[in-house]
Order: structure tokens, then sequence, then C-alpha cells
């Protein structure tokens, strides 16, 4: 049952039609019950903010220089002194078990083979021990704040140990984001409530058996193995908004944590030059520009669309990378023309590890890999590294915005 489930899923991704990252997205939602596909794909409110990611990118165009031939595009790029051979790294995406069996495990594996670096969130079903021996490249840890400091104290500790080499620190999640969908499916009573209320809205698992008992053969819904509150154990994770509203991240808690952690701190979630002005005082190696997926604050500007103020603003004391939005080559070329030095991709690897599970995973990131590499001969540019402003052009709009 299990080969043929697995087959199932790789043969998926593996199909011929699928040719691009949004190809995924179908074989997700075929694979997923509503609610699971919901929690993936949808973003905050009105979606104004998971839209308008998208929109931005689609507002820039490239400036090719033609008549250059370059015989090989060198995609390699450093992030925190780490070597990655690709100029994206996989973001940390909550719940990844839910998606797949192994979830966690699946794409941090799936990552290091390809040459580059995995976040592992805070939300995940795997322990991070057994996240950070899958890969063979770089795993940085996320961190949220939930079940406490002294939770939070041995998550940061078992990071260093395990040899994580870096710290994410999201700062963009004092609460949850209100994601409509995930109400009208009945995120919530299907992760906690009692059995009664989850009858409404089994019928949604019910016709997604493959789903359901890869999940169930899996152990079901898993606790936080983390996530480990004193006395009482791993945290059992139940409803994520009443977790994340005790959980918010203020700029001194970035001091606490620079005294517990002695490797580079990353700061997720800045959409302001202030921000992130301020991330560079308190200490921050590298800044991550995101709204989160358009998951948080709805209505927020577009990450790419802010990136070239922060830029500026930061005059290279910390390296900046942005996420949000990025489903091809292009995005990422556009995005490090704009100043990041690699971006990091959310939902485009999810897609494929809902569809199927690490070889979906491989199957986007290959996607992605030939993609900027194209982008690049097709630009005439050699490498990552010698990609600036000169090789796209913004709206006028945008350009008044920095004067
Ligand atoms: C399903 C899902 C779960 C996420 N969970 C987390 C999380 O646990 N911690 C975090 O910092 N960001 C989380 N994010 C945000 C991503 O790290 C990233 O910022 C976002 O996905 C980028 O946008 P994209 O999906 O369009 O690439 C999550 C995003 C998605 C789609």
């Amino acid at each position: 049952m299990d080969a043929m489930r697995m087959s199932r899923a790789a043969r998926a991704v593996a199909s011929p039609r699928v040719v691009s990252v949004e190809d995924l997205r179908p074989a997700a939602r075929r694979r997923l019950p509503k609610v699971v596909f919901d929690y993936l794909d949808g973003g905050a409110e009105g979606e104004v903010t998971l839209r308008e990611n998208r929109r931005a990118f689609e507002e820039v165009t490239l400036r090719p220089r033609q008549a250059v031939v370059v015989p090989q595009c060198d995609l390699r790029t450093s992030v925190l002194g780490l070597e990655l051979a690709l100029p994206f790294l996989l973001a940390p995406v909550g719940y990844s078990r839910l998606m797949y069996p192994g979830g966690e495990v699946a794409a941090a594996r799936a990552a290091g083979a390809a040459g580059t670096a995995y976040i592992l969130s805070t939300i995940s079903g795997h322990r991070m021990e057994d996240v950070k021996a899958a890969s063979t490249g770089p795993v940085f840890y996320q961190l949220y704040i939930i079940g406490g400091r002294a939770a939070a104290e041995g998550m940061i500790e078992r990071a260093r140990k395990a040899g994580f080499s870096a710290l994410v620190v999201t700062v963009d999640t004092p609460v949850s984001g209100m994601r409509e969908r995930d109400y009208r499916n009945g995120m919530r009573e299907l992760m906690g409530g009692s059995l009664l209320a989850k009858i409404p809205f089994l019928p949604q698992l019910l016709v997604r058996p493959g789903w359901l008992a890869s999940f169930l053969l899996d152990g079901g819904m898993p606790a936080l193995p983390n996530v480990v509150i004193p006395d009482q154990g791993p945290m059992p994770l139940m409803d994520i908004k009443a977790a994340l509203a005790n959980a918010a991240v203020a700029w001194a808690d970035l001091r606490w944590i620079r005294d517990l952690w002695r490797g580079p701190i990353v700061v997720k979630g800045i959409l302001t030059a202030e921000d992130a002005c301020r991330a560079v005082d308190e200490g921050a190696e590298a800044i991550v520009v995101s709204n989160h997926g358009g998951r948080q604050l709805d209505c927020v500007p577009a990450t790419l669309r802010v990136l070239p103020e922060i830029v500026a603003a930061v005059k290279g004391r910390v390296e900046v990378l942005m996420d949000g939005g990025v489903r091809r080559g292009t995005d990422i070329v556009k995005a490090i023309c704009l100043g990041a030095r690699a971006v990091l991709c959310g939902r485009a690897y999810a897609y494929g590890l809902a569809a199927g599970g690490e070889a979906g995973v491989s199957r986007a990131i290959e996607i992605l890999r030939a993609d900027a590499d194209r982008t690049l001969h097709l630009l005439g540019c050699p490498s990552v590294a010698a990609l600036d402003r000169s090789y796209v052009s913004v709206p006028a709009s945008w350009r008044r915005d920095e004067d």
C-alpha cells in the first residue's frame, strides 16, 4: 500500500504535464483535502497582498543583453557565509507533515541534495535533530516563542547542539492573520474540536482517502516535538491562533535571543526601511523582506515593491533576503536585480511536497533551477553575482517613491 501510494504521488509530480511550479498546485489540490489545501494556498482576509505579491513581479520587466554568448551560467550565491548552489532557499512552512508524511524531513533532504538551505518552522511535526540529519546542506531554525520562554530556550539550545546554521526570528505574527478559508473549512474544529464539532467538516477528508490513509498511518495529528514545555512535554498544537497570540516577539526579545544564540540571526517579516534599520541595530546578520506570503496583515505592499527601499536603507550592513510570490526563475532574477541576495520559496515547494512528497519538492526545485539558469542565458548574464539593476525596468511609479 505504501509503495503504491508513493509511486502514485511520484508519478503525479514526474508527469510531463508538470512544466512549471503552477502545475504542481492542481496536483496538490487533487491529493489534499480542501482544509489542508486552502491552509497552504490561502492568504489573509481579502487576499489582496497574496495577489499583489504576484502582480508586482509581473510589473517588473527584464532588459536582456542580446548577442552575448554565455556558455554556462553560475547560479551560486552565498548567504551568511554559506555557499549555496542555488539563489533560493526553502522557507519555513508550518504543518508540512500534514501535507505529506515525513514533510519537513523530506523537504530538508531535497534542499540539501540540490545544494541549498532549508528553514525549519517551529510548527514542525518532526524532531529538529531528525530534520537536520536528513539534509546534506545547511538548515536554519525558524523560531516562534510559542510555549513560553523556557520552551524557546530549550529549542534554541537544541538547535545549537544539532548544528543549525542560523536562527530565523519571525516578527510579523503578533497574532495569527485572519485566514478566512481556514474558518470556512473548519480548520480549528478539525484540529482540536470535539467529535461533534468536527462532524460537519469531515466529508472533505473522506473524499481524499489516499491522503487520509497516509495521514492516519503517519500517526494522525502530530504534537510539536520541538516545543517542549517543562513538566508537560511536547506541546499539542490544536489551535495555532491561540498559540501565536501569546507568542508576539518584541525588539527586546531579540536581545534576549542574542544572548542565547551566538550564531547568525535572521529577522523575517520586515516591510519598511525603519524596521530594517532597527533589525540592524539589534544585531541581525540578515533580514527577510516578507509579508508571510500574504497570510498575516492584508493590504500591506508586495515584498518586491518595498525591496529597493529597504536595500537602500540598510546600506549593505545586513544581507537582504526576500520572499512572497516567487513561482518562476524570472521572479528570482528580478528580486536579485533589485538587491536581494537570495529569495525564499514557500508555496512553490510546498505544492510539490503536498503533491508528491520529497520527489515533489525536488521537482519544484529543479523547475526553479532550470528556470533561473535559462533566464540568465536569455538575459546574456553569466552569473547570479553579475545581476544588477540594469537588467530590470521598474514602473515609473515605483521610481518616484524612491526619490
Ligand atoms: C502553509 C504555510 C505555512 C507557513 N508557516 C510559516 C511558519 O511556520 N513560520 C514562518 O516564519 N513563516 C511561515 N510561512 C511563510 C513562509 O515562510 C514564507 O514567508 C511565504 O510562504 C512566502 O510566500 P510564498 O509562499 O508566496 O513563497 C508559511 C507559509 C505557508 C504558505
